[in-house]
């Protein structure tokens, strides 16, 4: 079967990208995986009017499956109305199959990581998907530089981080839509080693105002951009969890980035944790309980709120939904 996005009641991501850069706001990309977690995500971004991106994971498409995928989104677009714009996005797709796959099932966006290869063969498969996609109007992601934690230690640094001097030329080459860049964050709970009393270190903003120098108008993406709230950690690890040191980026660095010109924010991990917190902590209260629903429906409780806070006080993407069509 080959759907087109339009027909799912979804949009492009171009206006979406367009506004938050002369606007100075994030579009918020949420990972999900399951239907408490697309419930909250759209009912927190409805209630805050933020346009929104739904993000799969080539791990989440297989998890949900690409049809029931498809319904869901179709359901979700149809009880929304456009109330706010919404986009559904592969996250890290790994291959062109992959990527086909997505944009035939209607996905609005896909993101071709090609950051593991060497730098030619990046353009080379980055270059092969934009040309599928684009026959069908939908937008490619690709990333350069690699995310990475600060285990992988500084002589790996300097090969991880984006190098401005690229950017243009892969744009170029590849006629990719938007870029990842990065910047020192990371995926995951534990994104900074930091020692006893140092302090968790500064996103490389040097770097960033360099790509947004060559690319003063171009759609620049953050990957790795939860913060780890300590709230949810503590939850979790006071009722049988046990995630140590963890460490996220915090809420100044992120709205810094987007003064800087970064116009779309992943966010994934956070999400984890809210939901992992309020299961752990009603069943440890309510031993007794076993209806799903209960414990599901208060941790969807909790994530609206806390992507009402995200989109209102760190990427700053409340109140643009309705003006983004
Ligand atoms: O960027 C990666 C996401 O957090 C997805 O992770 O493959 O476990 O769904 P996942
Ligand atoms: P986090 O693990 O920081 O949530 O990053 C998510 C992400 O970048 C998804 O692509
Ligand atoms: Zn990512």
């Amino acid at each position: 079967m080959n759907i087109n996005y339009k027909n799912l009641g979804l949009v492009c991501t171009k206006e979406m990208f367009k506004k938050a850069i002369k606007e100075k706001f994030a579009i918020p990309a949420y990972n999900f995986s399951n239907m408490e977690q697309l419930q909250a995500i759209i009912q927190g971004c409805i209630e805050t009017d933020s346009p929104v991106i739904l993000q799969i994971s080539s791990s989440a498409y297989k998890y949900v499956n690409p049809i029931l995928l498809r319904h869901m989104i179709t359901g979700i677009t149809q009880m929304t109305n456009k109330k706010i714009p919404i986009a559904l996005h592969l996250d890290h797709g790994n291959s062109f199959e992959l990527c086909k796959s997505c944009i035939d099932n209607g996905f609005s966006s896909v993101m071709i990581d090609g950051s593991a290869y060497s730098y030619k063969e990046n353009i080379y498969l980055t270059k092969k998907v934009v040309k599928y996609a684009h026959l069908k109007n939908v937008v490619v992601e690709a990333e350069l530089g690699v995310l990475a934690g600060i285990e992988d230690t500084t002589k790996a640094e300097k090969n991880l981080y984006t190098q401005p001097e690229k950017v243009e030329d892969f744009i170029s080459k590849t006629g990719v839509d938007s870029l990842a860049i990065s910047i020192g964050t990371s995926h995951g709970a534990y994104k900074f080693k930091i020692k006893p009393n140092k302090k968790i270190p500064s996103l490389r903003f040097n770097i960033l105002k360099e790509i947004k120098k060559q690319l003063p108008n171009f759609p620049i993406v953050l990957h790795g951009a939860s913060s780890i709230l300590p709230k949810y950690v503590n939850i979790i690890n006071q009722n049988g969890g046990n995630i140590e040191s963890a460490t996220g980026v915090s809420e100044s660095q992120l709205r810094k980035a987007i003064q800087n010109g970064i116009c779309k924010i992943n966010i994934d991990s956070d999400l984890r944790l809210v939901m992992t917190a309020i299961i752990r902590k009603t069943l440890t209260e309510n031993p007794k309980e076993f209806d799903p629903r209960k414990y599901l429906g208060l941790a969807r409780e909790e994530l609206i709120k806390i992507i009402k806070y995200k989109n209102k006080k760190v990427l700053s993407s409340a109140g643009f939904g309705h003006t983004i069509f």
